[in-house]
């Protein structure tokens, strides 16, 4: 299709400044494997494979001759009350993937609808036993649980609260977990598990009998990644466990190998009532997300109910083309050992990205799996630097992902460690120069 003149002033751009990007727009035509193709004809290194969500590389044929088949042969299906056969068999395929005991699947289209889902089955499963004044959530600091009006009220960021209302009555939140005393810590602070007796308080303050449901990411990503203290989440276990409240792990960044396990829940032996998730699901090829609940979450909601058991599902859920999609994706990850691979290149990764805190700019370097985070000094106003650096990595060729003054990467995990050794090499050459 032809472009107008003024073609950049149509598209409201989520999480951008639309302006400056207007000024100077970073346009992707094309990508395979980790290379994005600029529409001008450069190639970028992309270190965050996507949004994190394509952890099989981009331009898969495999996914794409999947989807083709899917789209001539049934391209929609409704899940109320008819479902067809592919959707039973994916969901059996992600529950093999899970921790044992999470055997239940709902499929949504996104992160923040699965983050919404957990919520309303946290509330349905108290309800359904009785406890009804169970309506409280305990979320973090600094967490990321996408944009609804749940996932914005649980999650920890002022910026994407502010100026939308109260959001969820009853939310309080827990500490992050970044200690002012631990820097470039690579995998888990030895330290800190005792901030999860946050919740404790909360139990103490606000009577245990009265919370829902405590979510965390496993890592919190999108702010940093702050990965959690050793013993941390089986505390957290532990005070759900006391006070009958429903742990749920966001896994919609930390899924799908990212952490060189299959989940966060296997990585750190502690495992949810309920697991939301997304992203890798269908290589973010198409968007599709899924909550895995428990036997215990399920049976409460659907036990010995006439009728339709749970109120809530979206039009796309279950999509024949995503579960295509993600079908296709899964035998990618099982035909090449991906979460093994990334168990592999855990150490040349975290290798790579640490030996940037050797640079005046780096005053911190976090991470974990294939997933580190990079702070860098700010300038005059918060997050400056950040958008300075934005647009100068971009123009040496690689692609991170910023938030305020830190970057993130997690890599696709087909990457080999010449190409991980080529972006770090790309990004340390511009950091250099920072004053
Ligand atoms: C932990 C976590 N939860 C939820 C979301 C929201 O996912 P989506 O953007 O697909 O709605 C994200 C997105 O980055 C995420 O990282």
């Amino acid at each position: 299709m032809g472009r107008s003149g003024d073609f950049l002033d149509h598209f409201w751009m989520p999480f951008t400044d639309n302006s400056a990007f207007r000024e100077s727009p970073r346009l992707i035509a094309r990508a395979g494997g980790i290379r994005y193709e600029t529409d001008d004809g450069r190639s970028i290194l992309d270190a965050m494979c996507g949004l994190m969500c394509s952890p099989a590389g981009h331009g898969r044929p495999e996914i794409a001759e999947a989807v083709h088949r899917q789209l001539l042969t049934l391209s929609f299906a409704p899940a109320f009350q008819h479902a067809h056969p592919d959707a039973f068999v994916l969901a059996e395929r992600l529950c093999g993937l899970m921790p044992d005991g999470l055997d239940h699947v709902f499929f949504t289209n996104s992160g923040s609808e699965s983050v919404e889902t957990a919520l309303k089955m946290a509330l349905l499963y108290h309800h359904r036993r009785g406890e009804t004044q169970r309506t409280r959530f305990v979320g973090r600091e600094r967490s990321y649980h996408g944009v609804n009006f749940g996932g914005m009220s649980v999650g920890g960021i002022a910026p994407n609260r502010d100026g939308f209302g109260v959001g969820l009555p009853g939310v309080v939140h827990m500490r992050h977990t970044l200690l002012p005393d631990v820097h470039f810590q690579r995998g888990q602070p030895p330290h800190g598990a005792e901030l999860a007796d946050d919740l404790e308080r909360f139990c103490n303050s606000l009577g245990g009998d009265n919370i829902a449901a405590c979510i965390v990411e496993p890592v919190a990503g999108s702010t940093g990644v702050l990965v959690p203290p050793v013993g941390y989440l089986e505390r957290l276990r532990e005070i759900c466990d006391a006070h009958g409240i429903l742990l749920i792990f966001d896994e919609v960044i930390t899924g799908f190998g990212r952490l060189a396990e299959n989940f966060g829940a296997q990585r750190f032996g502690v495992t949810p009532d309920l697991l939301a998730t997304a992203k890798g699901l269908t290589n973010g090829v198409i968007p599709m997300g899924a909550v895995v609940a428990s036997e215990r979450v399920h049976a409460a909601i659907t036990g010995g109910r006439e009728g339709v058991e749970f109120y809530h599902g979206y039009t796309y859920s279950g999509h024949p083309v995503a579960c295509a999609a993600a079908i296709a994706t899964l035998e990618i990850f099982e035909r090449e050992g991906l979460v093994a691979r990334a168990r592999e290149l855990e150490d040349h990764f975290l290798d790579a990205v640490f030996s940037l805190a050797e640079l005046p700019v780096v005053t911190d370097v976090r991470g974990i799996g294939m997933m580190a985070a990079v702070d860098l000094a700010p300038l005059d106003a918060p997050g400056a630097r950040g958008l300075q650096m934005i647009q100068e990595l971009w123009d040496a060729g690689v692609l991170v992902k910023f938030t305020g003054d830190t970057f993130l990467m997690g890599p696709a995990l087909t990457i080999d460690a010449t190409e991980i050794d080529e972006i770090v090499g790309r990004i340390r050459e511009v950091l250099k120069r920072c004053a």
